[in-house]
């Protein structure tokens, strides 16, 4: 699912606000991509139903930094992150991940 990084209408429906709904119909099975930008966003993400979640911009900001070394260090920043929110949340596994770990406001 994805709002194509929000580049074509501003103001449309974030990823973040349909993708519950979106993966309740796909039993699951939804990937989300759009503003992706921390290891939180992703734990946000499948959290809210997401399956995996997609990297636009920031793997091509690591791209055209450090090339190939970049892209790597971009992966391996935002895999970090997410393990340290995980820890902070006392998620030990990403099956663990449930909607219980969102406040609800
Ligand atoms: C410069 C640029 C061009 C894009 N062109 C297309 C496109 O032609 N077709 C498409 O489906 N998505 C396109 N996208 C959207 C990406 O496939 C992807 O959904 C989006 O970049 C993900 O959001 P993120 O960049 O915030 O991670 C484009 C994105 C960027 C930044």
């Amino acid at each position: 699912m994805s709002n194509h990084g929000g580049r074509h209408l501003d103001t449309t429906v974030t990823t973040a606000a349909a993708i519950g709904e979106v993966a309740a119909a796909l039993a699951g099975k939804a990937e989300v991509d759009g503003g992706i930008r921390r290891g939180t966003d992703i734990l946000k993400a499948l959290v809210l139903g997401a399956r995996a979640v997609l990297i636009g911009r920031p793997v091509l900001w690591g791209l055209a930094v450090q090339g190939a070394d970049g892209v790597a260090a971009v992966i391996e920043h935002l895999r970090v992150e997410l393990v340290r929110a995980m820890q902070l949340s006392g998620t030990a596994s990403l099956r663990d991940i449930g909607p219980d770990l969102i406040a609800a406001n």
